[in-house]
């Protein structure tokens, strides 16, 4: 029997089970106090009332035979794709709509997407990063380079990865590539053969001129994989939809990468839910964008809550504006678990330690905006009062 003896080397996932139990134990001890929870990665505002009503349409339409669907296209329902294609459009980005693949989410095509590249790849992942990046690739043996290059990294040339992930609005530092670097990365990658794999899961808190798409610049066809998720733009974290795209002119050792992605799909796969495929639909009709668009405000005002307080107690932070995360340095030298515990003790808010998302991240620690407004509009008031000197 030869099993995937790599799994064994994933590191224990102690870091949100931690969490858990020292919430478990605090609330045990002190069961009459509230907790502000800030920790959350998910988002709390329920979906725009326009998906709602076209996943209805969706059901209706498959309890009659006239509109009824049976297996779609494993790469995706044409009108979504097209509805997506035309979103890029309006932000100037030219896409092809066979390069546009309809997911069940970005986490799914994470993982999935890895099948297109050797074992024997090296992979650079800029931590602070997203776990599953790390453990998706330990999973396959893959070599890791763990790259800290700081809040906006840029290319070392004396490190040669084959595929580099960028996470662009940052989970954790809610940080956001600038055309300048994001164009020395995809020359770099272009240079040396490399692929990157763009994770745009967070582009809609974009508000300020930033790059929404590594395809807003220019050479990004031939380098670069985008992922995106419906789920913190439209609240689809477990109603599941996202898309992925794989430009036909990404050609790596005479292999068209998106002709490979085609025939992975059609073979591992027989695509998405209609309904899910037709709910989604609404996200891009100006009723729905405008629904959507409320709920992102709200997380928006919430991370105006967090990031004044901290102003206010002079604490150093980056995110918040352009995504639902802040990354903050932690005071008075104290790590990331001694500023949890501290938070949690004192004024019963509930956070998540930097190193969660890598080594570096020590003596950071991660506010999330997803949280309920009147507690997180209360949890800035409780970091005033207690950080305040
Ligand atoms: C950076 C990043 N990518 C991807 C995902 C997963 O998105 P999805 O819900 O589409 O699987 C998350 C979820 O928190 C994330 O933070």
């Amino acid at each position: 029997m030869k099993i995937n003896h790599h799994y064994s080397e994933l590191q224990d996932s102690y870091l949100f089970a931690n969490i858990a139990q020292k919430v478990k134990v605090y609330q045990e001890a002190h069961p009459d106090q509230h907790m502000y929870r800030m920790g959350i990665g998910d988002v709390s505002l329920p979906l725009a009332p326009s998906v709602i009503a076209a996943l209805h349409q969706g059901v209706d339409d498959q309890a009659h035979q006239e509109t009824f669907h049976g297996y779609l296209p494993e790469v995706g329902y044409q009108p979504l794709r097209e509805a997506i294609q035309n979103e890029y459009a309006a932000q100037g980005i030219d896409l092809d709509v066979n390069d546009i693949f309809v997911s069940s989410g970005a986490s799914d095509e994470l993982g999935d997407i890895l099948h297109l590249f050797d074992r024997d790849a090296v992979v650079m992942i800029m931590e602070p990063a997203y776990p599953a990046y790390v453990d998706a690739n330990v999973m396959d043996g893959r070599k890791i380079i763990h790259y800290d290059g700081g809040v906006l990294p840029k290319p070392d040339p004396d490190l040669h990865p084959d595929l580099i992930y960028i996470c662009s609005p940052n989970n954790p530092t809610g940080s956001v590539m600038t055309r300048e670097v994001l164009k020395e990365w995809v020359d770099f990658a272009n240079a040396t053969d490399a692929v990157i794999i763009f994770d745009a899961a967070y582009k809609a808190f974009i508000e300020e001129d930033l790059p929404k798409s590594i395809f807003e610049i220019e050479g990004a066809k031939t380098c670069a994989i985008e992922i995106c998720s419906f789920s913190k733009t439209a609240g689809f974290t477990g109603t599941r939809l996202g898309y992925t795209i794989v430009p036909h002119e990404l050609v790596r050792e005479d292999m068209v990468l998106h002709d490979m992605w085609v025939r992975n799909r059609t073979t591992r796969t027989n695509g998405v839910s209609y309904i899910i495929q037709r709910g989604a639909m609404a996200i891009f009709t100006e009723q729905g964008k405008k629904e959507w668009q409320a709920n992102i405000a709200v997380y928006k005002q919430n991370a105006k809550y967090l990031m004044a307080a901290l102003d206010e107690v002079g604490i150093t932070y980056v995110g918040g504006k352009n995504a639902p995360y802040i990354w903050l340095d932690c005071p008075n030298g104290m790590t990331g678990w001694e500023f949890f515990d501290y938070l949690l003790n004192e004024v019963q808010i509930i956070g998540t330690p930097g190193e969660g998302f890598g080594a570096c991240g020590e003596h950071n620690f991660r506010l999330s905006c997803f949280g309920d407004p009147e507690d997180t509009k209360e949890a800035g008031r409780r970091l005033v009062a207690l950080l305040k000197k």
